[in-house]
């Protein structure tokens, strides 16, 4: 798929089917995030291609999140947030590392460049024919789901990147 014609045909896919993409696939979708634009080239950004050991991980920290957040959780809600996030045949997570105080580089301009990195990673899968969800959500923002991807409390979760094959 050309570029532009990539760009001009990304939509999102709010919900997803096996299979996910190949190991092929998944490995030059992660090159690609690699390649976004980087102000003082601090190559801020994590790609952070989950294998079912750290998809387990990232999942239960998910649900631990969500079950801190709720005043009674109920079994039926934290299996719910279980399934929005383990439905999804593949995820990659992007963090962003951010330098504190650099001094040409703002922090933010470090999460602009993560979020190159988050869109670089949406439009090569699209572009090899795969369906993509870029999320985030309130778990994004808890210390547990970060650890849970070897982040710190102060690095940032820019998004949670589905990946699959479309279905709508
Ligand atoms: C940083 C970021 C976080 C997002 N988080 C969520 C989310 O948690 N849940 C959601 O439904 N959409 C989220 N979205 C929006 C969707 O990814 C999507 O872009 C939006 O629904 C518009 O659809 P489109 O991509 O097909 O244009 C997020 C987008 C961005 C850029």
């Amino acid at each position: 798929m050309e570029l532009i014609e990539a760009i001009l045909t990304r939509t999102s896919s709010g919900r997803l089917s096996p299979p996910g993409p190949t190991p092929e696939h998944l490995a030059l979708i992660v090159k690609a995030a690699s390649h976004a634009p980087d102000h003082g080239r601090l190559k801020p950004w994590r790609v952070i291609a989950l294998d079912p050991a750290a998809r387990r991980t990232f999942e239960d920290a998910v649900v631990e999140a969500r079950r801190r957040r709720l005043p009674v959780p109920t079994a039926e809600q934290l299996e719910i947030e279980r399934a929005k996030i383990s439905r999804s045949p593949t995820l990659v997570v992007v963090g962003c590392v951010v330098t504190p105080d650099h001094p040409k580089v703002p922090a933010v301009e470090q999460l602009l460049a993560a979020g190159a990195a988050a869109q670089n990673l949406f439009l090569a899968a699209h572009a090899l024919g795969y369906g993509v969800m870029w999320k985030t959500g309130p778990a994004a923002y808890e210390t547990g789901v970060k650890a849970a991807v070897g982040l710190g409390a102060d690095d940032h979760i820019v998004g949670i990147m589905h990946l699959g094959t479309r279905a709508t």
